[in-house]
């Protein structure tokens, strides 16, 4: 087992995903002096952040491979010698996956906290004199009361007696993907929860190397595990009611995008998080959401929960509004109909489809017997096949798809391009806003679609007047029918 160095800092991160690798690197970029190890249960993903080819990194984040070159094999190091890596290190980030329970108590709402407690207790079991556990993942609120229970029973019962020392600080993580590199590098603010003065300064000392003190927050452990929760509730709270105007909207003839804009420039509203699309997904909103639906329930606080469900509930519905519109402007029927779906993961710029608005649109179309052409610039084929579950739809050959003619199956290809994601479909459907496609050549491709074909803007990206001259109809979020 290797040993504490007492003059260097040394810090090793458990959970080498979306929030542990892009959080590490900007910490390591900024902290020459800090050596960090990242590890991870999951060999495949180890190889992949070691992979010489940076563009077949395990995240895709704007910005992150320039600090991967930079910095890795310097003072950041992917691994999965996880034992090795708790002895040596002075602080532990936990940044372990904290998905919503599919069975048991809470299934459906509370979040799995198994990873979370296997982490604390390999802790407890590995580390060695004084260590910070740093509570980075989203976690419902008093987690890390039971991080410390785990922690504080791992005193050494057999010779030679040697006593391990703990603190334990929440650090909530604020990043967005697509913009992840951008938030820790400029963050509003950095939260650090605890009663340990001298933990809580020691992290500080970490962010300072890069953020303003005055940014830097410091409350209990309670009031920042709950702000991280209430934070995303409010966040995605903003985007139910921008959803619910925009179904208002379509049906008295307003414009969402208008209304957005003039609701925005209240500065006591303020303009983000304002646009109408097919409803929030991602690993955190939802599940957070859940989670104080959960908690308030247990605390007896119904009305409470009833308030945040309902948040959810709108986020539900506006998903699925979105396949009865597409099957009610295709005559009442898409079985055996080809549509070009644009867009999977669950925003632009990243390559994560967790809880992604796409994956139940587009197998509410398989489901109605649909052909479809699926393309996204970063989410790879293996990945829309998880998404979907192949049991259930066909994957098929360009060919074989051609050839499947009114077949009531559904059935989807992996469109390399967006031409080939155009190839005689009687629809397309924006669902993600990648850049490319707020500057698709309409006049050009248009001519491969069968006619009279429409064009479902979800994210209200793309050009009006040029899809219309195209000969396309045009239905947008938040508008309805253009003409
Ligand atoms: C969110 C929080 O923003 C971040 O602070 C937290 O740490 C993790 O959760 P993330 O889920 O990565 O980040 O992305 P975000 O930009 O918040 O978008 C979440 C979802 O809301 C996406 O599906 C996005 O398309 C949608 N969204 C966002 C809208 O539909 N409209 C908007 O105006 C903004
Ligand atoms: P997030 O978006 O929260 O970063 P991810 O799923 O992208 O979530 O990443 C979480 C990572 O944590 C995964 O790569 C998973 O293999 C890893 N992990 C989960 N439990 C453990 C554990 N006990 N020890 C080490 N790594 C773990």
């Amino acid at each position: 087992m290797k040993k504490k160095d007492s003059q260097k800092t040394n810090i090793c991160c458990i959970g080498a995903g979306y929030v542990g690798g892009p959080t590490m690197s900007v910490i390591a970029e900024k902290c020459p002096y800090i050596t960090i190890n990242v590890v991870d249960l999951n060999q495949e993903r180890i190889a992949a952040w070691n992979k010489k080819d940076l563009s077949k990194l395990p995240v895709f984040e704007p910005g992150l491979s320039k600090i991967i070159e930079k910095v890795r094999g310097k003072n950041l190091f992917f691994s999965t010698d996880i034992d090795n890596s708790i002895a040596i290190a002075d602080i532990v980030f936990i940044c372990v996956n904290t998905p919503t329970k599919v069975k048991g108590l809470g299934a459906g709402r509370a979040s799995d906290l198994k990873w979370v407690e296997s982490c604390a207790r390999r802790v407890a079991s590995k580390s060695t004199g004084h260590t910070i556990v740093v509570e980075k993942s989203t976690m419902p609120v008093r987690t890390a009361e039971t991080i410390k229970i785990i922690l504080q029973s791992s005193q050494p019962m057999n010779p030679p007696y040697k006593e391990k020392t703990f603190s334990v600080l929440s650090n909530p993580e604020f990043l967005a993907e697509g913009t992840a590199i951008k938030d820790l590098e400029k963050p509003d603010r950095v939260l650090i929860g605890g009663d340990d003065e001298k933990a809580i300064e020691k992290l500080a000392e970490i962010y300072r190397n890069w953020v303003d003190n005055k940014k830097i927050l410091k409350t209990n452990l309670w009031s920042s595990e709950l702000t991280k929760l209430s934070a995303n509730a409010f966040l995605a709270q903003r985007i139910s009611s921008i959803n619910s105007i925009s179904a208002f909207c379509e049906v008295t003839g307003g414009n969402i995008i208008e209304v957005s804009k003039a609701i925005g420039t209240d500065k006591r509203i303020g303009k983000q998080f304002l646009r109408a699309g097919p409803g929030f997904g991602g690993s955190c909103f939802k599940k957070d959401i859940l989670n104080l639906v959960y908690l308030s329930e247990y605390y007896g606080l119904n009305e409470v929960a009833n308030y945040w469900q309902s948040v959810i509930n709108l986020n539900n519905w506006q998903n699925q509004r979105i396949s009865r519109i597409v099957i009610d402007k295709l005559f009442g029927t898409i079985s055996g109909k080809s549509l070009a779906i644009l867009g999977f993961s669950f925003k632009a710029n990243t390559n994560d489809t967790r809880e992604s608005p796409s994956i139940n649109i587009a197998k509410d179309l398989l489901e109605e017997g649909a052909k479809l052409r699926i393309h996204d610039p970063k989410v790879s084929i293996d990945q829309i096949e998880k998404d979907l579950n192949l049991i259930e739809f066909n994957k098929l050959t360009d060919k074989e798809q051609s050839k499947q003619e009114f077949s009531n199956q559904g059935s989807w290809i992996f469109a390399e391009t967006i031409e080939k994601a155009f190839m005689d479909v009687d629809a397309v459907l924006v669902l993600t806003e990648w850049e490319e496609y707020t500057n698709i050549q309409w006049k050009k491709l248009s001519k491969l679609l069968r006619t009279p074909a429409w064009v479902f803007d979800v994210r209200s990206i793309v050009e009006p007047n040029t899809v219309i001259q195209s000969g396309l109809q045009l239905w947008r979020i938040g508008e309805g029918s253009v003409s």
